[in-house]
């Protein structure tokens, strides 16, 4: 229009309207410099992390990475404990590669023996002569025969050789208190009493010293009991008593806690129980599809059931956060350590095998959903003290499968290794931007982090991209320290979602060098992330 006009308008005015077009061109061009501009600056304010690199005096205790081991399928026998006279290679009976490969890992505290297992545990039947040891069906898992083979001496000494705390489950479900303090007094006395004389004459003479967190019953709203959350309270109180008058100072009790979102289950044990306990537990697994009666396969799913696991993985924030607030009530100086005992993905069990072993396999979405779940535990390391993983070999969201004399390290071994940087370091508090993981109607946030400083000052840095279909750009900047060097960089990522390591192909996901970053400033980083990774930064 303007340059029609221009043709059929006098001399005179011609000049103001060559004006009026080249003042419009510019306004044009600057619109679409500011829009370069701004979607430039947006890109960038997307995707940013923030850390906070000063003053950190949070610890992130090395618990939060611990195990759990129950008598359950092939966890304690084939997976651990293969027996003396095996062929497979073993150390008086435990798994010479299964222990390599946790001592690699630090496992920092093992729980034992149950899960509802324990709420029907009889600790005696698992000492003495082995030829001595009664036979128990296992009524909770798959009604297997439990010979009885590894007991108490065995764990305690499996701890002992993986450096790690023993986390004890006591019988409160079918149990009697006489029952947990003869085993206290077994495993903790050096007197001359009869449970210390008893273990002395099973050949082991000092007592031992790893015997750190006592769990008084397990889901004891569930197979540990049924009880409703008031009558517990009670039987915690009582137990309570005689734990700690025979444990003394050498162990921490732990209250049984809610079944995920049970917040009743909370309020009334901090109301009624908190003077008998010191910490308190809480279950909760993930279901890709958020329905308990519908777990689906772990390795046969499409990008609905990757979303859907890491979705419901990520509830995990809202349960603690609401937990913890509940605590803060009644225990405002965080005395009580809130121990998220059981925790994973749980899935269908791999096909042909017996459904009451839970034995599933292992993906990179788990990967995702290990690490997205430890960055929620580091961040509510003020409350969050102890954490474990359900469970160690072969059963759920395992580190290690076995099969006869083969093994394979999960995805989620290889997250627990990277991330046992975080293990007693000090969290640094930190504020992530980022973009979201759409798919549908849904969505959740693309990146998941945190940030540590550990004792010689190294700070490390970890990040997830959780979008299976693009890669993403993020500027890490630390606030109030300079970046001398990466030290180090590690990236774990999958050719798929659902792929996964097997006995014929066990290194399909393993960590790698990552060199996608590059510095940008004194004190900040421009990191990629390839789709579906993650990765841990050593800055210095
Ligand atoms: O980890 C498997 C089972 O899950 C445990 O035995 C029980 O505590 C929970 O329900």
């Amino acid at each position: 229009m303007l340059f029609l006009s221009v043709y059929s308008t006098p001399k005179k005015n011609k000049k103001s309207i060559y004006k009026l077009i080249k003042l419009n061109a510019m306004r044009k061009s600057w619109l679409i410099v500011s829009f370069l501009f701004l979607g430039l600056i947006g890109y960038a304010q997307v995707n940013t992390l923030e850390i906070n690199a000063e003053g950190s005096t949070q610890q992130i205790s090395k618990n939060i990475y611990g195990q759990f081991a129950e008598h359950l399928g092939r966890c304690i026998y084939d997976g651990i404990w293969v027996g003396k006279d095996s062929k497979i290679p073993n150390i008086n009976g435990y798994r010479k590669d299964l222990l390599e490969a946790l001592q690699a890992l630090h496992v920092p505290v093992l729980r034992w023996p149950g899960g509802c297992f324990a709420d029907t545990y009889h600790w005696k039947n698992g000492v003495g002569p082995v030829a001595d040891r009664p036979k128990i069906k296992n009524v909770f898992w798959g009604g297997t025969v439990e010979n009885n083979e590894f007991g108490t001496h065995e764990f305690l000494n499996l701890c002992e050789m993986l450096g790690c705390d023993a986390y004890i489950s006591a019988n409160v479900g079918s149990g009697t208190v006489g029952e947990m303090v003869d085993w206290i007094e077994y495993m903790t006395s050096d007197d001359d009493v009869p449970m210390a004389n008893w273990r002395r004459q099973n050949g082991r003479e000092e007592p031992w010293t790893n015997v750190k967190f006592l769990g008084i019953g397990n889901e004891s709203w569930g197979c540990g009991g049924d009880m409703t959350p008031e009558f517990y309270a009670d039987k915690l109180r009582q137990f309570s008593v005689y734990a700690k008058m025979y444990g003394g100072t050498k162990f921490q009790r732990v209250g049984c806690g809610s079944n995920g979102p049970d917040y009743n289950w909370t309020s009334v044990l901090m109301e009624k129980g908190r003077g008998s306990m010191d910490a308190l537990s809480l279950h909760y697994y993930t279901i890709a599809t958020g329905k308990w009666e519908d777990k689906r396969s772990a390795t046969g799913f499409g990008e609905d059931l990757y979303f859907g696991g890491l979705k419901q993985a990520l509830k995990m924030d809202e349960i603690v956060t609401k937990s913890s607030q509940i605590m803060d009530e009644k225990d405002p100086q965080k005395r009580i350590g809130l121990f998220v005992d059981e925790w994973g993905i749980w899935t269908d069990v791999e096909p042909g095998t017996e459904p009451g072993h839970l034995f599933q396999q292992n993906t990179m979405r788990d990967a995702l959903i290990a690490s997205e779940t430890m960055d929620i535990f580091n961040h509510h390391s003020d409350r969050v003290k102890m954490a474990n993983i359900a469970q160690m070999v072969n059963v759920l969201q395992a580190m290690i499968l076995t099969r006869g004399d083969k093994m394979v390290l999960t995805p989620t071994y290889h997250v627990f290794k990277m991330y046992a940087v975080h293990q007693d370091a000090n969290l640094l508090k930190d504020k992530l931007t980022c973009e979201k993981y759409k798919f549908g109607e849904e969505e959740i946030p693309a990146i998941s982090s945190s940030s540590s400083i550990d004792k010689n000052g190294k700070i490390h840095i970890s990040l997830s991209n959780v979008n299976p279909n693009k890669e993403i750009q993020l500027a890490v900047k630390l606030n109030g320290k300079n970046i001398k060097k990466v030290n180090s960089a590690t990236v774990l990522t999958a050719p798929a979602i659902n792929s996964f390591n097997s006995f014929d192909k066990p290194n399909v996901i393993a960590p790698a060098e990552f060199k996608n970053y590059k510095k940008a400033g004194d004190n900040s980083l421009t990191v990629t992330l390839p789709a579906k990774s993650i990765v841990v930064l050593e800055v210095e």
